[in-house]
């Protein structure tokens, strides 16, 4: 690992595991703990660290010195690597999808200020640019420069979220994540022990060919794991007031923030699947916090401020 990276995990703050402990699970028999990424970094936070370490690690030792990748105009991915662009005094570029807005979103604000250039492509551009997955297969990409595909998906993310596999302790049977570009997931399915499940939530609409995309990732076939794609709420980043409630309610009890984009509709649709009886009474479940809070600064229909209760229990 490059000195620059150890210094700066060095940096981050532990990813406990928090047990929810809502009454209403007991009569399901069933346990339910959420794994912290979000409180790694404020701005490196989620499975943002863990796909980006090894990606971070193989640009520096090919000696890039400028990050190239796409993304939206929330996007918690380019938000991350302007930002880690910064410290590792890397140039970043990100290919951000559709017009330049009038006024910046508070992502792109950010990013902009930690001197990524924004340069804006068109929706159908865009699209193109998913088939270059290799660092080096941009088209007319400049010697020192890395390209990093949409959510750095690449099949270096996976390693760091092996890690966070490594870090769990305690017995659990099942590992739940949500899933946009299914890395994270692949990631989980390929390390977590023999005999453990992994359940992906979809929170993009239409999102079947996700298992097809997950099974290519991982390093062996397995048939440990399933995606459920029946919990997008109307496509990605769109969200309603059942949502909204559920956000609220589950973070003055639990005093853990989520957002509407990912980890929000996971958690809606755990508690969806446990009262309806999905999973079998003495069922331990870990659900992983892949963070995106910045995102709440304005993406998805709901905007909901972090409370002072929450941010005092985080600043403990
Ligand atoms: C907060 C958050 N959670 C989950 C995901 C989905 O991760 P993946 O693209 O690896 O499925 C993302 C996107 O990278 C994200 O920003």
């Amino acid at each position: 690992m490059h000195p620059e990276l150890i210094k700066l995990e060095k940096t981050f703050q532990q990813s406990i595991l928090t047990k929810i402990n809502d009454s209403w699970l007991e009569q399901y028999q069933i346990e339910l703990w959420m794994k912290r990424d979000d409180l790694l970094h404020p701005v490196i936070s989620g499975n943002k660290w863990r796909k980006l370490k090894y990606i971070l690690d193989q640009a520096l030792s090919v000696g890039s010195d400028t990050l190239i990748s796409m993304g939206g105009a929330y996007s918690n991915h380019l938000h991350a690597l302007a930002y880690v662009g910064k410290l590792l005094g890397l140039k970043t570029i990100g290919l951000v999808r559709g017009e330049q807005p009038d006024v910046l979103t508070a992502t792109l604000q950010d990013m902009n200020d930690w001197g990524m250039e924004l340069r804006y492509i068109s929706r159908s551009d865009y699209r193109l640019l998913r088939q270059y997955k290799h660092y080096q297969s941009l088209p007319d990409i400049k010697p020192g420069q890395y390209w990093l595909p949409e959510g750095g998906a690449q099949a270096l993310a996976l390693n760091g979220v092996a890690e966070l596999v490594e870090e769990i302790k305690i017995p659990y049977t099942l590992m739940c994540v949500p899933c946009g570009t299914g890395t994270t997931l692949a990631g989980l399915i390929d390390a977590v022990p023999e005999g453990i499940s992994v359940l992906g939530i979809a929170a993009l609409k239409n999102a079947e060919f996700l298992t097809a995309e997950v099974a290519a990732r991982l390093s062996q076939s397995r048939n440990n794991w399933q995606i459920n794609f029946n919990y997008h709420f109307g496509g990605f980043a769109k969200s309603n007031a059942n949502l909204s409630a559920f956000i609220e309610d589950f973070e003055v009890k639990n005093l853990i923030p989520l957002e509407s984009v990912y980890t929000g509709k996971m958690m809606y649709a755990l508690y969806e699947l446990i009262k309806k009886g999905h999973f079998k009474p003495g069922e331990c479940i870990i659900a992983l916090h892949t963070g995106g809070l910045q995102g709440r600064r304005g993406c998805g229909s709901s905007t909901i401020p972090i409370s002072q209760k929450v941010r005092d229990a985080h600043s403990k």
